[in-house]
């Protein structure tokens, strides 16, 4: 196993069972190693599998075939605890429609990730230096739904961020706004991404963005292909 790569994923299955118990194969014999500081962009139609495959590589889903390794670690033999605790301090997540929690202000939703492991006060500054960085200074103690959606998506990315992961997922994190605020956000994400030297997957529709990454893989036949295999 060589230690240059964060995931390293072999055989991967994974199937649904219909209403009427039939298996539905979703991925199959997927192959992926993902390098530390690289960006890597998932593209491929609707319903090919891409959500499926981030929930997988997010510890979302335990529910498949075959190995997976995080930092070289067997996902196979961790406790749920284990992989609960790896998920929180390693993987941040962004998804299309934000998934802010409405009851709780902007800070409280950023500073949630870093509750795991940190007291609330020293949480709360290491959230409001980042909200500042994402220029949300003056909406700390907003709560979501009084933001636009630029702004939450914008909050969103910060709490991804926050922990310091070592993989960032983004699954059409711009599908749900606006044309120019869709291109605001992802270029000052990317720019973060590039400057803090972060490892990212990202899934996308759109090919501006999807070009920006160092790979870029495409969903055909239940397995990701890179874009010039
Ligand atoms: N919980 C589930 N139970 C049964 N089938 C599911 C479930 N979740 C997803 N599927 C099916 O798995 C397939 C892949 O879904 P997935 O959400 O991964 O696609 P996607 O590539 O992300 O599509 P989109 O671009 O529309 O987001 C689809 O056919 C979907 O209907
Ligand atoms: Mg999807």
């Amino acid at each position: 196993m060589n230690n240059k790569y964060l995931l390293e994923i072999s055989n991967l299955g994974k199937h649904y069972s219909n209403e009427n118990n039939l298996k539905i194969e979703i991925i199959k014999n997927l192959n992926f190693k993902l390098m530390q500081n690289t960006k890597v962009s998932i593209v491929g139609p609707s319903g090919s599998g891409k959500t499926t495959f981030l929930n997988i590589i997010g510890l979302l889903d335990s529910e498949y075939d075959g190995d997976f390794f995080f930092k070289n670690k067997d996902i196979s033999l961790c406790s749920k605890d284990e992989t609960n605790q790896i998920r929180g301090l390693s993987i941040g997540f962004i998804h299309q429609f934000f998934h802010l929690i409405p009851e709780l202000t902007v800070i409280e939703n950023v500073m949630l990730p870093l509750l795991i492991n940190k007291n609330e006060k020293k949480s709360y500054e290491i959230s409001k230096k980042l909200l500042l960085e994402f220029g949300l200074d003056e909406r700390i103690n907003y709560k979501p739904l009084k933001l636009s959606g630029g702004e939450q998506q914008r909050v969103a990315i910060a709490r991804s961020l926050v922990n310091n992961p070592d993989l960032i997922l983004a699954d059409e994190m711009t599908g749900n706004l606006d044309e120019d605020t869709a291109n605001n956000i992802f270029n000052f994400f990317i720019n973060y991404i590039e400057q803090n030297k972060k490892t990212l997957v990202y899934v996308t529709h759109n090919k501006t963005y999807s070009i920006l990454a160092d790979e870029i893989y495409y969903f055909k036949n239940k397995k990701i292909h890179l874009k010039n295999e």
